[in-house]
């Protein structure tokens, strides 16, 4: 009987190095498979979804014999409930990185404690988490663009249109009737953006005269409908909108569009990102400048730290700013330079 244990004993354990030694075989080295696990706080927003299409497509060009890559999106619908769910569920299908677009940038704990447990790291991305929440874990990482300098740039462009064209100051009283929309209350761009603008303006000697603000959370139908309260409350008195993004730009456009009012009663309406909708409305005079938020650049930073991160190689390469933030530059758009942006998406 003894002997008979021992016989299965052994033919068990040798099953199992067997067993152990396909799958050895059969899968490919860990280091070369890149399985990412995306998700969104809302993927409707224009410029993440086009910047999700970067990704694809940048993902797409990498895949080699070596490297087998393989994507799971998901869009947290604006819950952050549901994105820690979103998490839990990526980390057990297998997911060696993650890419997280936070919905509340300040409530990243349960995703911070679940990937830490299972060793997976954390690329966040244009929703910055605040600094204390990066510290702790030395596997996060950040990749976004710097607020305050995208406000700086619109700003900018904003004086230098003011001081070539006297017809923005349509009353001419000497001062700028202006109103402004924001983004998301919370968001590091939003409240960054609209001071930076603002006081570039001041700097400059431009005298402004707030006439009315907006919160539209980054959202066109949103700013149509804030613009169209405001331009009933000021009629033709506002002389310069500055949108936290072009979507908000755009939709108080439509608010004047909607409301048949005449090119010469119009505001210059400047925004940020760079949308494809955005481009073309620089390209088309609607709007007098955009600020590019490069988005290829920030998925091409992202994919680059996920190869270095599972791969173990080229890290040292990146270039981080505080050791685990990457910030990509802000450009400049008006009707000059347009065509080279609208460029950048056919090559
Ligand atoms: C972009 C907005 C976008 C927001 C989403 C900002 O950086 O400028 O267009 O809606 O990020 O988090």
């Amino acid at each position: 009987m003894r002997a008979k244990k021992i016989h299965i004993s052994a033919i068990l354990f040798f099953l199992c190095i067997c067993f152990l030694w396909g799958c050895g075989k059969q899968q490919p080295a860990a280091k070369n498979k890149l399985y990412v696990g995306i998700t969104y706080y809302d993927q409707s927003d224009t410029f993440l979804s086009q910047l999700n299409t970067c990704l694809r497509e940048q993902f797409d060009q990498l895949e080699n014999d070596d490297l087998e890559i393989t994507i799971a999106v998901r869009d947290a619908a604006g819950s952050q409930r549901t994105q820690d769910d979103q998490v839990e569920e990526l980390i057990d299908a297998g997911c060696n990185i993650l890419f997280v677009n936070l919905v509340d940038r300040t409530d990243p704990s349960e995703i911070i404690d679940i990937a830490k447990e299972n060793n997976v790291p954390i690329v966040f991305f244009n929703r910055e988490p605040v600094a204390e929440d990066m510290m702790r874990w030395d596997e996060l990482y950040y990749v976004g663009a710097d607020a305050k300098q995208s406000g700086t740039m619109q700003g900018e462009m904003a004086v230098d249109a003011i001081l070539a064209n006297k017809r923005i100051d349509r009353n001419r009283d000497g001062i700028i009737q202006y109103v402004v929309l924001e983004g998301e209350p919370g968001h590091q761009d939003a409240i960054i953006r609209t001071e930076s603008a603002v006081n570039t303006l001041k700097n400059n000697g431009i005298q402004l005269e707030k006439l009315g603000y907006g919160i539209a959370n980054w959202n066109r139908a949103q700013a149509q409908n804030r613009m169209m309260q405001i331009i009933g409350q000021h009629q033709n008195e506002i002389e310069l909108v500055l949108a936290n993004n072009d979507d908000m730009a755009l939709g108080a456009m439509d608010a004047y569009k909607k409301l048949n009012y005449t090119e010469s009663a119009l505001p210059v309406f400047f925004g940020i990102d760079g949308t494809d909708v955005g481009l073309q409305a620089v390209a088309d005079s609607e709007l007098t400048g955009t600020i590019y938020n490069d988005k290829e650049g920030q998925s091409a930073a992202m994919v680059k730290l996920a190869v270095a991160l599972i791969s173990g190689k080229g890290l040292e390469e990146i270039e981080f700013q505080n050791d685990r933030y990457i910030y990509l530059p802000y450009s400049k758009v008006t009707i000059d330079n347009v065509d080279d942006f609208m460029d950048r998406k056919k090559q």
